[in-house]
């Protein structure tokens, strides 16, 4: 059942991301040139974590223009679509948006806006680095990289009930698609400096279509020859992330197992409110973070913004606002590092509010 004061909380706090973006509009200079960006604070922590990334944003001087756009679960309840048409005009338009995680009904329902977004907007590179902050259990040594397909494999749609009792699903995979991830993979590597792509597969089973992805791979790995291609099926490459993570380099690989294996990842690193994610396409990029709308903390003022926050960093990289991504990386090291100012699921007792603002004042100290 509906719990009957969340819609008055998800307005409230989509209020608190349009105040900050109002203030901040009202701190520009006439002719200030501020880089414009959609915003999509999102359902359930959406909107706590939106905010908290938008005031560490502000604290590192970056100039954004916010189009604060609503998407998600509430916004159908309320108008019927989860995912208004001025949503995407408005991030074809800024060609970036930072987004806060959506609900889908599990089982039934409208299609996950997510898979919408990606699809539509030909979002095909979800990049998500696994990457440990200071003193973070389980593990403080991981670093490597999820590259994984999001626009076709086994989400593309292609699911029917057959016969009653028989339900059937198409798992997509075309040689243009697999071409450019792996190609989107190795330039990935070679603008960060990694000397190696594991492409996780399970073409021992699924002989055509992973068959065909593994190909293709092996094709681009070719013209790469700088960066070495390892080739490892999906099972073991869960194995090798607990065990010997760091030897995977960037892992390439389809839609379902990138999903998975990017959560075994968060699991390695602290859990969902640590990893950043990006959608990349040739025209547009939409930045979030790996975990969902945490329905079980939204509205206490408790989630970690971290992700989202680590996400904006990989945005402002992206729109070539380098020097203040690494600000807010080394900040958001240092707090890690100080261990004073942590929220509730790694043992501390902040909210997400104090956070953020022990965040903006190690961001201005640097
Ligand atoms: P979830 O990620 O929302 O929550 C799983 C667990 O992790 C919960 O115990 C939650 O409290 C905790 N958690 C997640 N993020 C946290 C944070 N920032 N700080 C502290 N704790 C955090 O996953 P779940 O429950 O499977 O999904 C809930 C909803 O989110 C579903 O409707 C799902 O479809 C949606 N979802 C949306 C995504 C997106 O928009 N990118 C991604 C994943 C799920």
């Amino acid at each position: 059942m509906r719990n009957p004061g969340y819609q008055s909380r998800w307005l409230a706090a989509r209020d608190d991301a349009e105040r900050v973006e109002t203030q901040r509009s009202a701190c520009y200079p006439p002719f200030c040139m501020a880089h414009r960006i959609t915003l999509i604070p999102g359902d359930g922590i959406g909107p706590e974590v939106s905010a908290a990334t938008q005031d560490v944003l502000r604290a590192a001087g970056v100039e954004i223009d916010w189009d604060v756009q609503t998407a998600g679960l509430e916004v159908a309840r309320l108008t019927g679509t989860p995912l208004p048409i001025a949503v995407l005009a408005s991030i074809r338009q800024h060609r970036v948006a930072l987004k806060g995680p959506c609900g889908t009904p599990i089982g039934g329902g409208f299609k996950s806006i997510n898979v919408t977004l990606r699809q539509t907007l030909d979002l095909y590179a979800n990049v998500r680095p696994i990457k440990s902050l200071p003193k973070v259990d389980p593990r403080f040594d991981v670093d490597m990289v999820i590259v994984r397909e999001n626009t076709e494999g086994l989400y593309a749609g292609l699911e029917l009930m057959i016969l009653p009792g028989i339900a059937q699903s198409i798992k997509l995979t075309t040689e243009r698609c697999s071409t450019r991830i792996a190609e989107f993979a190795f330039d990935y590597a070679k603008r960060h400096g990694r000397a190696r792509v594991t492409i996780a597969h399970k073409a021992n089973i699924l002989k055509v279509s992973d068959g065909l992805a593994l190909e293709a791979t092996r094709a681009v790995g070719k013209r790469h020859p700088e960066i070495e291609l390892r080739e490892m099926i999906v099972d073991a490459t869960a194995m090798t992330m607990v065990r010997d993570p760091n030897s995977l380099g960037v892992v390439v690989t389809e839609n379902l197992y990138g999903d998975i294996l990017s959560d075994l990842g968060a699991g390695l690193v602290g859990g969902l409110g640590f990893v950043a994610g990006a959608n990349i396409g040739d025209d547009c990029a939409v930045f979030e973070a790996v975990h969902g709308t945490a329905p079980d903390i939204a509205g206490k003022g408790i989630a970690n913004p971290t992700a989202l926050i680590a996400s904006a960093v990989m945005m402002l990289d992206h729109i070539g606002e380098s020097a203040a991504a690494d600000r807010i990386g080394r900040a958001l090291i240092r707090q890690y590092e100080e261990r004073k100012v942590l929220t509730g699921e790694i043992g501390g007792t902040a909210t997400t509010k104090e956070f953020s603002a022990e965040l903006c004042r190690l961001v201005a100290g640097l």
